[in-house]
């Protein structure tokens, strides 16, 4: 008998009683905003700040309104004007070159590999065209992180890391966003911590931090910032940095700080996924796995593989004979952008830009997410089911 998938793709874990209970007493005392705390208050929004940066071993933390907005105040507080040149991935999603653009800057793509990681000898070879480097750990995929900063040290370029898919990841027992300047989370639904909205920005810079804490709409009360770097830190900037309001409420603030008591645990849950599905893939004739380095401890809250060589229509064949039994998949090289998928060449606000190896990389890129709510048992069939409907279509590709 033919087995369908009945589950939800999009269906996060609900919120932690304990988050659901301290949301309710936030509202209950009527002080959402992150400046309105009692005498001796920290608030939620401080103490997450504070466990954040013990979490992840930084300095400071700071959190604000979106993944997208930490990114763009990382890019101002790292001195990016209108006008300037940033290094970043052409393998990512829309809110990363829209971050870029966002204050007038221009992207400049850097090639992906068949690994899913940023094209190391394409960065060394555009090293010199920006000061700055964007990377997004694209879909939880580190790239060797030794390489990357001996490239952008010996160019002089300042690295942002944008880790919404790598928050709770390692690159050889560093935490994911604390090998550059700066690093940036994302607290949105689809992420690892869910406040439907949310982001968190951490440095060991204390003028970094004073210009991205500034950012966020501190007004003069950035001495309320018990993860935040001293008061004199503040001094040269505190006239000259605009107010781009972008904060955190301690209702968000409140539902994510047990969900980050708990990461770990589910981390393990998602590779636990992970290494099921990855296992009932292997050896599919006409599909390759994504290798997964040693130096990498990732969270596989989503898993990818390469249709190579595929046509269009082969590709389109495998996504619908899927998708009838449940089996919801992502394609890269799809024409046209279709819900969050989209490729660097559908932002068409960036001049175009030509990277004829990753456009081929790009059009077998399947992706598929593994939310906490479909289980191990789960994964093996939808595995199962990926495996038959690949190997259907592939003897009439393969002919
Ligand atoms: C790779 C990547 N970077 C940044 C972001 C931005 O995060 P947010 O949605 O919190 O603004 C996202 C969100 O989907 C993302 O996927």
């Amino acid at each position: 008998m033919t087995q369908n998938f009945t589950g939800s793709f999009t269906q996060q874990e609900g919120i932690p009683e304990e988050g659901i209970a301290a949301a309710l007493e936030v509202m209950r005392t009527g002080r959402l905003h992150r400046y309105n705390v009692a005498p001796g208050e920290i608030g939620e929004v401080g103490l997450l700040e504070q466990e954040f940066a013990a979490a992840v071993e930084a300095k400071y933390c700071l959190a604000v309104a979106s993944g997208g907005y930490a990114i763009g105040a990382a890019l101002r507080a790292v001195g990016v004007a209108p006008g300037d040149k940033v290094l970043s991935n052409a393998f990512t999603l829309a809110p990363v070159p829209g971050a870029i653009s966002a204050i007038g800057a221009e992207p400049v793509f850097v090639g992906v590999t068949r690994a899913l990681r940023i094209d190391l000898d394409d960065l060394e070879a555009k090293a010199d065209q920006a000061k700055v480097l964007l990377l997004s750990h694209m879909r939880g995929h580190i790239c060797d992180m030794d390489r990357l900063l001996d490239i952008c040290n010996a160019a002089g370029v300042t690295v942002i890391e944008d880790c919404a898919h790598t928050m709770g990841a390692k690159w050889r027992g560093t935490w994911s966003g604390r090998h550059g300047a700066i690093g940036c989370y994302s607290t949105q639904t689809y992420k690892h911590i869910n406040s439907g909205e949310g982001g968190l920005l951490v440095s060991d810079d204390p003028d970094l931090m004073a210009r991205a804490t500034m950012l966020s709409g501190s007004y003069m009360l950035f001495d309320r910032h018990p993860a935040g770097p001293p008061p004199e830190s503040y001094e040269a900037i505190k006239y000259e940095t605009p107010n781009v309001s972008g904060r955190m409420d301690h209702l968000r603030a409140a539902i994510l700080r047990p969900q980050l008591a708990n990461l770990q645990a589910q981390a393990d849950a998602w590779n636990a996924r992970y290494r099921q599905a990855e296992q009932g893939l292997a050896d599919t004739p006409g599909l390759t796995l994504i290798e997964r380095p040693d130096a990498e401890s990732f969270v596989g809250s989503s898993i990818q593989f390469l249709l190579e060589g595929w046509s269009e229509k082969g590709i389109a064949e495998v996504l619908k004979r899927c998708g009838t039994r449940g089996v919801e998949l992502k394609w890269f090289g799809g024409a046209e952008p279709v819900a969050f998928t989209s490729r660097y060449d559908s932002w068409r606000y960036v001049p175009a830009q030509s990277l004829p190896e990753t456009d081929e990389i790009l059009r077998g890129i399947i992706d598929m997410r593994l939310p906490l709510t479909i289980s191990v048992e789960d994964c093996a069939l939808i595995a199962r089911i990926i495996r038959a409907e690949v190997g259907a279509v592939y003897q009439s590709e393969a002919r």
